[in-house]
């Protein structure tokens, strides 16, 4: 077990790639708080998850609002008694022309993708420091915050936020055993990209830009997220991890 006796909170962890995420880190021993908007959505998440461990905790919360963020790591601080993990997973993504993203639009996606992190990123690590823990903070960025994608720009600026936010808390915090790293997913297939996917002449021409020639699944990601959760990756931090089927690499 990769994660025994370790605390992790995901936050978005009733669907996609954070679900998958919190029954991997389970399967591997970890308790497991996940986060998110949706009560229905967290508990299917929550009985999905207690298929593999009884360890599991929900919470209702909008990672956008610094009350409710700090009640979520208050009650896992009570319950489990330190939190070892965060995995900074909450996120939406939204489709316009430059020209035509509104105010409001904006500033939900910096608010939802890029504040929510910082919020529980900042929570998360004073926790571990005033415990002596250390820990592994993992941020789920993109390759949008590698490269630029049309249509997403307000997407593609968080995404290179939570880059940025990662080596700035990674450089901070090292001195305190904390780790902060961002994992960049390609095209992965959920709910967010459920709209693309379904229809076949725009999947079928899109997978023509990913070197391995399918798109990604959310155990992809977990697989990923796990290694950067666990001791494997121990001497890592402010690192972008890319993983895409060579997406990114690609020049034309
Ligand atoms: N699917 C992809 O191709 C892909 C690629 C790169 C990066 N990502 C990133 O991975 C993360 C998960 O995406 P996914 O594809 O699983 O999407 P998803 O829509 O299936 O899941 C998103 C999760 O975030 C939660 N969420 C959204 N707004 C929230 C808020 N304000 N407060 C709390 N929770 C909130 C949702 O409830 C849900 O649990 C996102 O950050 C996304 O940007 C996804």
């Amino acid at each position: 077990m990769r994660l025994e006796g370790k605390v992790a909170i995901i936050t978005g962890g009733s669907l996609g790639i954070g679900l998958e995420t919190a029954i991997r880190f389970a399967k591997e021993g970890a308790k497991v708080a996940i986060a998110g908007r949706g009560l229905t959505a967290l508990e299917e998440a929550a009985s999905l998850i207690r298929n593999v461990s009884s360890e599991v905790m929900t919470a209702q919360v909008d990672v956008q609002a610094k009350s409710q963020v700090d009640r979520l790591v208050d009650e896992v601080i009570e319950r489990w008694g330190a939190v070892h993990i965060l995995v900074n997973n909450a996120g939406i993504c939204g489709l316009s022309s430059f020209l035509d993203i509104t105010e409001k639009d904006w500033d939900e996606h910096m608010n939802v993708n890029l504040k929510g992190a910082f919020l529980a990123g900042q929570r998360v690590a004073r926790e571990m420091m005033e415990r002596g823990t250390g820990g592994s903070i993992i941020h789920m960025s993109s390759v949008n915050g590698i490269k630029a994608e049309a249509m997403q720009a307000h997407y593609n600026v968080t995404k290179g936020g939570m880059n940025l936010l990662s080596m700035s808390m990674a450089l901070e915090l090292a001195p305190y055993g904390i780790r902060v790293n961002a994992l960049c997913p390609g095209f992965i297939e959920t709910r967010l990209t459920k709209s693309l996917i379904d229809d076949p002449r725009a999947i079928a021409d899109y997978v023509k830009t990913i070197p391995m020639g399918r798109v990604g699944q959310p155990e992809e990601i977990a697989d990923a997220a796990l290694f950067l959760a666990s001791d494997e990756s121990r001497y890592m931090t402010g690192h972008n991890l890319v993983v895409d089927g060579g997406q990114v690499i690609k020049l034309a």
